[in-house]
């Protein structure tokens, strides 16, 4: 939630800065602004609107320095306005400050603020930071020593980057609970929110960790503990990522370019070493409970896993929303609870993990992003190696972890005999195609799903039903026409249907179903029945299927035929073609596809 950028160098670095901005916009792009050293104070200019609109309006590039932070907002407290966005000064206009996460004691600070005539211009909790310097500055001391204090005076979380004419050669950062990451360069250093913020500049990177602040120059760096000032040596982290992996590459939009890229996504779970996933399954074997987390999609990613460790491996794995997990579930020693996050910097998943080590749990994890909060946390973790996924509605980072879970559920499986040999050979078989079946899906599909899109478009109240795994389909389905469509999709159980919603059929709600293979007779009979129950009372139904037969049996409304393709991956080639189908209906009414409203890629506040 929020992007921070900074630049320390030996030549203008607001054209850096600005792209910085750009790269970093996913995390939230409702306002952004900059803040320059060059002559007596800070040189601010921001506003609210996209970043590329507003680093031309506000003429971000004609401001000059060698020493600049950056900020990308995603409004927590106080409204989306031009004096909510950051950097934020103090009163003398010195020192600007720019902050992630939530300062939960910011209105105690603010009041003794005011009462000692400092003067606010904005709602946010983020301009105390800019002010407490200010005030401990007066006791005469170092900057330094004035950000000390004020970072040791914050509760909550933040991650907070300074600069001030009275040290012009340095950046100050620091963190509790909200990411930061020093980028190192060639005569030139970085800071940021995450690595987008500097991997076009350098591939070099050392992660601060909660309760640590750092000192940036143009040549170096040092890092010590907030509390006690003890000085931190950190291994320098080499990222992996290439720059035009981050970018379009010819796609319209990211969210088209990353469902694209699933069929290599998908590859590199494949690639994954069998003994790194055979070492979590034995620790997911031997756990007394054996939960599996995430918020949103990932809890989506989770409810697969849960239905696959049933038909696989015969073990319960409890599929929990992490948002609600601390207090829905009593978690304790010989639990395993397993976190899955794209970001690895969820408020929700994070908090549900430090709970479950609070309670003498042990941890694992399942992350996309390296050197992420969760990836450092969990005990044991697998990379899921999916690239920077740039469009805030996660896509290949969702398959990359269903697929996932579907290698842990099939090592546990075969680990505990719930699965003879010859079977996990068959099904790994299976998986090891899947990344062709997507890719022939892709080309060969598309269009169907397009022309299925734009057919249904103008419906804006739909009911989304699956049975068994198909039911977490379904919700993650509906889940991507919410977020980027903005249409109403309310994912159920198809059995569920008839216990109450289906009082709401009637000629304009349409119903959405996910239809397994037609070789698994009973789930599919079933969900007939569900479709029969819906027509009976005057619904429609588009449904997504693979059966001929159903095709031509008159009772759908309409639909997309889907390849054949094996019970075990054809949940996954459902998911895709959702995918599809939610973004085509998102183009159909000109939505803003990447960065739907009032949404952020990471979500790192309560
Ligand atoms: O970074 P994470 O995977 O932990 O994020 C979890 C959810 O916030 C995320 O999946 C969200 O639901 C996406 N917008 C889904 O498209």
């Amino acid at each position: 939630m929020c992007g921070i950028s900074g630049i320390i160098s030996s030549a203008d670095v607001s054209g850096k800065l600005v792209e910085s901005l750009r790269n970093l916009e996913y995390r939230g792009y409702d306002s952004c602004g900059i803040a320059l050293l060059n002559g007596a104070g800070a040189t601010v200019r921001k506003n609210i609107g996209y970043v590329a609109d507003v680093a031309e309006k506000e003429l971000f590039t004609d401001v000059k320095g060698r020493v600049g932070i950056a900020h990308t907002r995603w409004a927590t407290h106080g409204k989306v306005t031009s004096g909510n966005a950051h950097p934020h000064l103090c009163c003398g206009g010195k020192t600007a400050v720019v902050h992630n996460g939530i300062i939960t004691n910011y209105r105690k600070l603010k009041s003794d603020l005011i009462r000692k005539k400092h003067s606010f211009k904005s709602e946010t909790d983020s301009e105390v930071v800019a002010h407490l310097i200010e005030e401990n500055l007066k006791g005469g001391g170092s900057l330094e020593a004035a950000f000390i204090k004020a970072l040791r005076m914050l509760e909550g979380s933040f991650a907070v980057a300074m600069i001030s004419p009275g040290e012009p050669e340095k950046i100050f950062c620091g963190r509790n609970e909200s990411p930061l990451i020093l980028g190192l360069g060639e005569n030139e250093n970085y800071i940021g929110s995450d690595f987008n913020a500097f991997v076009e500049y350098t591939r070099n990177a050392v992660v601060l960790e909660d309760g640590e602040y750092a000192v940036v120059s143009r040549e170096g760096y040092e890092i010590r503990r907030i509390g006690d000032l003890e000085p931190i040596e950190r291994d320098i982290l080499r990222i992996e990522w290439d720059v035009e992996t981050a970018r379009k590459g010819g796609y319209p939009h990211y969210m088209l370019k990353e469902i694209h890229e699933q069929p290599s996504t998908i590859g590199q779970v494949l690639e994954i070493p069998e003994e790194h996933i055979r070492e979590m399954a034995e620790k997911m074997l031997s756990a007394r409970n054996l939960f599996l987390m995430g918020v949103g999609t990932t809890y989506y990613s989770a409810m697969m896993g849960q239905y696959y460790f049933s038909s696989i491996a015969g073990i319960p794995a409890y599929a929990l929303s992490s948002d609600e997990a601390p207090e829905s579930a009593s978690i304790g020693r010989n639990d395993l609870v397993l976190a899955v996050s794209q970001s690895g910097e969820t408020y929700d998943t994070l908090r549900a993990l430090k709970t479950a080590v609070k309670n003498g749990a042990r941890t694992a994890a399942i992350v996309n992003v390296i050197g992420s909060s969760m990836a450092r946390m969990a005990e044991s973790v697998i990379m899921q190696g999916s690239g920077p996924e740039i469009c805030v509605v996660s896509t290949k980072a969702a398959t990359s972890q269903m697929l996932t879970l579907m290698r842990l559920a099939l090592e546990v499986g075969a680990l505990n005999g719930a699965i003879k040999p010859a079977r996990k050979k068959a099904l790994i078989e299976k998986l090891n195609g899947l990344p062709s079946v997507i890719s022939d899906f892709l080309n060969e599909y598309s269009g169907f799903a397009r022309s299925l899109a734009q057919r249904h478009a103008g419906h804006d109240s739909w009911l989304y039903l699956g049975r068994g795994v198909y039911y977490p389909v379904a919700l993650e389905s509906a889940l991507k026409v919410k977020e980027v469509a903005y249409q109403h999709a309310e994912g159920m159980p198809a059995g569920f249907l008839k216990h109450g919603t289906i009082a709401l059929i009637d000629d304009k709600i349409r119903s959405m179903v996910f239809f397994p293979p037609q070789a698994e007779k009973e789930l599919f009979k079933t969900t007939v029945s569900a479709v029969e129950e819906i027509k009976a009372r005057g619904g429609k139904v588009v449904a997504f299927h693979s059966s001929k037969s159903l095709a031509n049996s008159g009772l759908l409304d309409d639909q997309l035929l889907l390849p054949k393709a094996h019970p075990f991956i054809a949940p996954i080639v459902s998911i895709v073609a959702a995918q599809l189908y939610a973004y085509f209906t998102a183009t159909a009414l000109g939505r803003n596809v990447d960065k739907p409203r009032a949404l952020a890629k990471s979500v790192t506040v309560a």
